[in-house]
C-alpha cells in the first residue's frame, strides 16, 4: 500500500490518528521536502515521534525517481508524508497514477491545508478566486502570468490567495552547469519581497488589476504558536517585517462582507484609514447598476 498522508500545518502532533496509525504500519517513510516545511518539528523529532527513520524526498526524487518511492509498495507499506494536505496546493497526482499503474493500492489521509486554514484571517473561503504562486524574481527571469489571474479574480470581486516561493536544496546556475552537487541555503520569500514584486509588475502592466493602495492581509506561520496576521495596503506591507517563514498573502476582492472587514481591522495599524482604503478599493471593477430593458 502507498499512503499519502497530510501532516497538517505546524506541529508533529498535527497528524491525524489515522495518519499516525498508517505510519506505524509502514516499512519506509518519505517526507516530501520541497513544497513546504513543518515549522515546529525537525526530521529527527518526527523520527522519534514515529519510532522509525524518515527519508527526505526532494524534488529530484519525487519527480524523476518516483519508482524508488513506490518500489515494492505492492508487497510493503510505504508512507509519503506531505506538509499540510497531500492535495493542498501540491499535486502529487503523478505519484498516485504511477502507483496505480503498477497495481499498488493507494490510500490518501487528509489534513488541514493552508488552502482552508487561511480562513482564520477572517476572509470567507467562499469569496476566494484562483490561487497564485509568486516565485522569486531573478535578474533575467521575472515571470508575471499570475497578474492576469489576479485581474480575473478582481473583476468578479474575489480575493486572491498568494503562495510565496520557497527554495529548498537549490543549486546555483554555476554549480548546476559544472555538475557540482552543492546546494544553496534554503530561501523563503517574505511578505515585503512579495509586495515589492506585485508593485513592480503593476507598474509594468499598468492596467490596475490592483494598485499600491489595494488592501491585503499577510498571513505568517499559520497554525503555529507564532501565527500572525497583518492587514494594510500593498505599499504598506512592502516594508513590513514578516519574520520567520512560512508566509502567504491575500489580495482583497470587492466582494468583502462587513464581518470580513471588521475582522481585518484587528490586524491593521490605523482602523479608520484601512476602512477608507477598503471602501476606495471596492470602487474598482464595480459593475454599473443594472438597468431593465425599455419596453417597446
Ligand atoms: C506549495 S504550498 C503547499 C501547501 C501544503 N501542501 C498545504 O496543504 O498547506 C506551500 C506554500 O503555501 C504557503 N503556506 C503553507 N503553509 C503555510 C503556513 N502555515 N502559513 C503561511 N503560509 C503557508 C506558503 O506560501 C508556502 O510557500
Amino acid at each position: 500500500m502507498l499512503y499519502l498522508i497530510g501532516l497538517g500545518l505546524s506541529y508533529k502532533s498535527d497528524i491525524t490518528v489515522r495518519g499516525l496509525e498508517a505510519i506505524k504500519r509502514c516499512d519506509r517513510v518519505y517526507l516530501e521536502h520541497y513544497t513546504s516545511i513543518l515549522m515546529a518539528a525537525s526530521k529527527e523529532e518526527l523520527e522519534e515521534f514515529y519510532g522509525k527513520p524518515v527519508i527526505l524526498a526532494d524534488r529530484e526524487l519525487v519527480e524523476s525517481c518516483s519508482e524508488e518511492i513506490i518500489r515494492n509498495s505492492d508487497k510493503e507499506n510505504v508512507a509519503f508524508l506531505v506538509v499540510g494536505d497531500p492535495f493542498g496546493a501540491t499535486t502529487h497526482t503523478d505519484l498516485v497514477l504511477r502507483a496505480k499503474k503498477q497495481n499498488t493500492p493507494v490510500e490518501i489521509i487528509h489534513n488541514a491545508s493552508v488552502m482552508n486554514a487561511v480562513g482564520s484571517c477572517g476572509l470567507q473561503l467562499y469569496n476566494f478566486g484562483q490561487t497564485i504562486s509568486m516565485v522569486f524574481f531573478t535578474d533575467n527571469w521575472r515571470p508575471d502570468s499570475w497578474y492576469d489571474k489576479i485581474l480575473e479574480n478582481r473583476k468578479i470581486g474575489l480575493h486572491t490567495l498568494v503562495l510565496l516561493d520557497i527554495k529548498v536544496k537549490e543549486q546555483s546556475i554555476e554549480n548546476m552547469a559544472r555538475g557540482r552537487l552543492i546546494y544553496e541555503p534554503p530561501r523563503y520569500m517574505s511578505i515585503s519581497e512579495c509586495c515589492e514584486q506585485l508593485l513592480e509588475i503593476e507598474e509594468k502592466r499598468n492596467t490596475q488589476a490592483y494598485t499600491a493602495d489595494t488592501p491585503v492581509v499577510a498571513i505568517s506561520r499559520l497554525g503555529s504558536a507564532t501565527q500572525t496576521f497583518k492587514s494594510g495596503t500593498i505599499e504598506e506591507l512592502a516594508t513590513y517585517d514578516s519574520g520567520e517563514p512560512l508566509h502567504s498573502l491575500v489580495i482583497l476582492g470587492r466582494q468583502c462582507h462587513e464581518l470580513e472587514i471588521e475582522y481585518l481591522l484587528e490586524f491593521c495599524d490605523d482602523r479608520d484609514r484601512f476602512k477608507q482604503d477598503v471602501l476606495k478599493d471596492q470602487q474598482f471593477f464595480k459593475p454599473a447598476p443594472w438597468v431593465p430593458p425599455q419596453e417597446e
